[in-house]
């Protein structure tokens, strides 16, 4: 038994905001930013919110595996930056998207979540708990950047991206990976809202988002390639087996360095970050779901999936499509 991704669907907020304009916000520049990260655009929440653009991804999601919410069993949201932290946005999409018989629940490994959230749904279905899951990566993470640091804020943009999930009888995940590091999470952080009881008074209405960008890219090109590899050998195949890596979009530097670790060419590494920016647990299904509009991605393919980010937390899965 497995599980198979039989639909897909995004959303993005309406306001696109290209290098230039932030170049008249802060001290930066078009050529920076697309030389030393390859992102030419993001899009920036004018009021959309988690729950709602992760709302209309699940329903393009569903649209396109011809399923009504109210089949859905398992219904998973990957966020770090939910509006609520109570109800959570799982409840909220649930409501919104009428999947009333769903057992719904966040959760949060940052620009790995959706990965994540993938395997645990694939646990959870290949256990027979479940059949069939929505999973859905969204952030508004514009809401936690510090638009004074111009090394973080010019990376990140907001979306959602979701998969329809079921029960399949033939081979649909390969083999996975997934790890984390916490040890070294200060490399990539932001502080939630402080203790505030009648014993203790923390005034600290939350942070922003840190991260020391040179120990985050280095991260990436050593682990990625690992996390790739271990699933990669659980699935008894060769990196040059794999039809598609769709990797989660964070620079395009780190991505072709992935490649070349990989000893793959390039052609086999679609990327949307010079559109949508870093859109971490949303990029992933996000890139699948263009890829999939675009026809690109057919059945019986092999394809690659990896994320990695705050925790830190990374990991990989070999799927056939
Ligand atoms: N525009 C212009 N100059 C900028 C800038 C910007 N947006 N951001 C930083 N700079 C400047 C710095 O102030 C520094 O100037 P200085 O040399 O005068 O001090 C110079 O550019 C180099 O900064 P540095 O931070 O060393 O650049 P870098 O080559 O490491 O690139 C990142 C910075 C953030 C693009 C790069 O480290 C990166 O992409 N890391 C991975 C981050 C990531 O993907 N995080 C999310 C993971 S999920």
């Amino acid at each position: 038994m497995s599980i198979r991704i039989i639909g897909t669907g995004s959303a993005l907020p309406e306001r696109c905001v290209t290098n230039d304009d932030l170049a008249k916000l802060m001290d930066t520049s078009d050529e920076w930013i697309r030389e030393r990260t390859g992102i030419g655009s993001r899009y920036l929440s004018t009021g959309e919110t988690v729950a709602y653009l992760a709302g209309k991804a699940c329903e393009r999601a569903l649209e396109n595996a011809g399923k009504e919410a109210e089949e859905v069993e398992l219904l998973l949201a990957a966020t770090c930056s939910p509006e609520m932290a109570l109800p959570c946005t799982a409840c909220q999409i649930q409501a919104q998207i009428g999947a009333g018989g769903a057992a719904a629940f966040d959760l949060n490994a940052a620009c790995a979540g959706f990965l994540f959230a993938l395997h645990t749904a694939y646990a959870y279905i290949e256990a027979g708990i479940y059949k069939n899951a929505l999973i859905v990566g969204a952030e508004v993470l514009s809401k936690l950047m510090d638009w004074t640091d111009r090394g973080t804020c010019i990376l990140f943009g907001d979306g959602a991206g979701a998969v329809f999930v079921e029960k399949c009888g033939e081979s649909g995940i390969l083999g996975f990976s997934q790890h984390s590091d916490g040890a070294r999470g200060g490399v990539l952080s932001c502080a939630a809202r402080g203790l505030h009881n009648p014993y203790f008074k923390d005034a600290s209405e939350g942070g922003f988002v840190r991260m020391d960008g040179r120990e985050v890219f280095a991260f990436a090109v050593r682990q990625v390639p690992a996390a790739i590899s271990e699933a990669l050998e659980k699935a008894r195949l060769r990196p040059e087996d794999v039809d598609l890596y769709v990797l989660h979009q964070a620079n395009k530097r780190i991505i072709e360095g992935i490649a070349k670790r990989l000893g793959v060419g390039p052609e086999k590494f679609p990327i949307n970050l010079d559109r949508v920016g870093n859109t971490s647990s949303a990029a992933i299904p996000l890139l699948l779901d263009e890829l999939n509009g675009a026809g690109r991605l057919r059945r019986g393919m092999t394809v690659a999936l990896s994320g990695f980010g705050a925790g830190l937390t990374y990991g990989a899965c070999v799927l056939k499509w």
